[in-house]
C-alpha cells in the first residue's frame, strides 16, 4: 500500500490525475473506473485541464462509475449520471457512449447489475478504479457491513445517508432509499486503485483503512488485500495515523 500525503486538495487533484495519466499511457483503451462525491473533484479538474492541453486523450478511455441512486434518472440534478456529464465527461473528449454509470432507472435491477459486471468484465476488467471514502469508512455505496466478497448489487441506504443526502431534494420523501453500487469483490478486481480523501473527518476512517485490522467495520480495509492501492491523502485526513509523513 503506498501513502502520498499532499498538503491540499488542490495538490490531490494534481498528483491524482498525474498517476491517471501515467497509468493510461501506451494502451489501446484504457478503461478507468470513476466515483463521485465532492473529493475526486480536483482531479476530474485537472485531467480536463490536461486533456484541453492535449497531454490526455479520452477517445480511447471507457468509464465504469461505482453507483447511483435507484428511482431517479439520469436528467436528475442529483443523479451521479448528471454529475458525471458535468464534473467531467462534458468537457472532455470522451465518447458518451463510453461512459457508464449503473441505470437507476432499470427496469429489472437484479438483471441490470449482473450486465454491469459482464460489461466490465468483457472489456477486460477495469485498469484503474478512483475511490472517495465515508467518514464510516464506506466505499461506493458499501457501508460498514457489506461483504467483501460483494458485487454490483441494490443496497439500501443508512438512515444517516439519507438524512445526510435530504439537503439536496425538495423534500425529504424524494431522497432515494436504495442505490446501485459496485461491491467491493468488484472494486478489489480493478488493476489498480487510488483513493482520494481530502478533510479532517475523514482521518478516522483513513487510519482505520490503512493501519486497522481488516474489518467490515470499515470497508475501506478490504483494501488492504488488494497487491496495488495507492492513498492520496491531504495532511488533515492523515492526522490520525501513527505513521507520520
Ligand atoms: C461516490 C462514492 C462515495 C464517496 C464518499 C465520499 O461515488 O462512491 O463512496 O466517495 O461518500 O464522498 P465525498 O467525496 O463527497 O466526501
Amino acid at each position: 500500500m503506498k501513502v502520498i500525503v499532499v498538503p491540499n486538495k488542490d495538490k490531490m487533484g494534481a498528483i491524482g490525475a498525474r498517476i491517471i495519466a501515467e497509468d493510461m499511457k501506451g494502451r489501446l483503451f484504457y478503461k478507468l473506473g470513476l466515483a463521485t462525491g465532492s473529493t475526486p473533484i480536483p482531479v476530474y479538474q485537472e485531467l480536463i485541464r490536461l486533456n484541453k492541453e492535449k497531454k490526455v486523450d479520452f477517445s480511447r478511455v471507457i468509464t465504469f462509475n461505482l453507483d447511483e441512486y435507484v428511482g431517479i434518472p439520469g436528467t436528475h440534478d442529483q443523479s451521479y449520471r448528471y454529475f458525471m456529464n458535468k464534473q467531467l465527461f462534458d468537457h472532455v473528449n470522451i465518447p458518451k457512449q463510453n461512459t457508464n454509470v449503473p441505470d437507476g432507472m432499470a427496469k429489472n435491477i437484479p438483471a441490470h447489475c449482473a450486465d454491469y459486471e459482464s460489461w466490465m468484465e468483457s472489456v477486460g476488467g477495469i485498469d484503474l478504479q478512483v475511490l472517495g471514502i465515508g467518514g464510516n469508512g464506506h466505499i461506493g455505496f458499501n457501508e460498514p457491513g457489506s461483504s467483501i466478497a460483494s458485487r454490483t448489487r441494490q443496497v439500501k441506504l443508512t438512515p444517516e445517508t439519507i438524512r445526510d443526502n435530504a439537503r439536496f431534494f425538495a423534500k425529504a420523501a424524494d431522497v432515494p432509499k436504495t442505490a446501485i453500487s459496485m461491491g467491493i469483490g468488484t472494486v478489489l478486481d480493478a488493476a489498480k486503485i487510488v483513493l482520494f480523501a481530502n478533510g479532517a473527518n475523514k482521518a478516522a476512517a483513513i487510519a482505520a483503512a490503512i493501519e486497522g485490522p481488516v474489518s467490515v467495520k470499515c470497508p475501506a480495509s478490504a483494501l488492504q488485500l488488494h497487491p496495488d492501492v495507492t492513498f492520496v491523502i491531504t495532511k488533515d485526513a492523515a492526522a490520525n495515523l501513527t505513521l507520520k509523513f
